[in-house]
């Protein structure tokens, strides 16, 4: 019986899923993050779900070399749409961009619930997928990061509270980050800084009137990252 073992990316998504809940693995691909949640007594069963034939048919295989079959459905599904209606406590988005994520959520009105659990992790645009969630009633509870080395990754958990928080524009880009002190957030958050700046210093050189407003968001994330770690 195979044993899955995540890597740092998947761990950390995981550790955001609830301990007992019915998880629904959005974009499977692999499968290893719902098989290694059921291995791990993390989940009692779950779903696996994707867009694409060929990953779920990887996702297949996953289940059955682990001994899972009884215990995750699987079904062919442009995001949740598929899904039978309340059928997880966790939804787990991971590996597609904020953009994808927030529409994918959007077309999915059961999960605007407050017993369900979304646990999202953007490769890009997490700011739009933030955005998203609070003008949607949603609150981030937690954020962890993780690195390959390479790259550097966050990942994010919300439930819906029903009503939008009151934030600032820096909010979508920091989200509760700031409340953890560890050199990969720190790393995480510097690499979001510089890709801003590239952008200011680019609309800057063509005159572009928004150069403005980055400016003061670029400030204000500063500002709140230099009261967080004290420096
Ligand atoms: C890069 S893989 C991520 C796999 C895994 N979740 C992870 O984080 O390692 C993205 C997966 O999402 C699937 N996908 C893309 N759009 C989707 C959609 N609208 N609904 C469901 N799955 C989707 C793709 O087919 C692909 O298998």
């Amino acid at each position: 019986m195979t044993k899955i073992k995540l890597d740092l990316r998947l761990s950390s998504v995981a550790s955001l899923v609830r301990n007992g809940s019915v998880v629904a693995d959005i974009g499977t691909d692999h499968g290893y993050l719902i098989c290694w949640l059921i291995q791990n007594g993390i989940s009692p069963h779950g779903i696996a779900a994707d867009l694409r034939k060929g990953p779920l048919e990887n996702a297949r295989n996953t289940v059955v070399e682990c001994g899972l079959d009884d215990k995750v459905e699987l079904y062919l599904s442009d995001g949740l749409k598929e899904l039978p209606e309340n059928g997880a406590d966790d939804i787990v988005i991971a590996g597609m961009g904020g953009i994808l994520i927030a529409e994918i959520l959007s077309q999915a009105k059961w999960v605007f619930d407050k017993n369900v659990r979304i646990v999202a992790q953007p490769m890009t645009h997490p700011e739009v997928l933030r955005e998203f969630l609070i003008k949607n009633g949603f609150k981030i509870i937690e954020e962890k990061t993780s690195t390959d080395g390479k790259h550097v990754y966050c990942a994010l958990s919300a439930e819906f509270c029903g009503s939008e928080s009151e934030c600032d524009e820096s909010y979508y880009y920091l989200g509760e980050l700031l409340k953890n002190d560890d050199d990969i957030t720190k790393k995480y958050i510097d690499k979001m800084l510089f890709t801003l700046e590239k952008k200011y210093i680019a609309l800057k050189k063509s005159d572009i009137d928004d150069y403005i407003g980055l400016e003061k968001l670029i400030n204000e994330i500063k500002l709140k990252v230099s009261e967080a770690y004290n420096d």
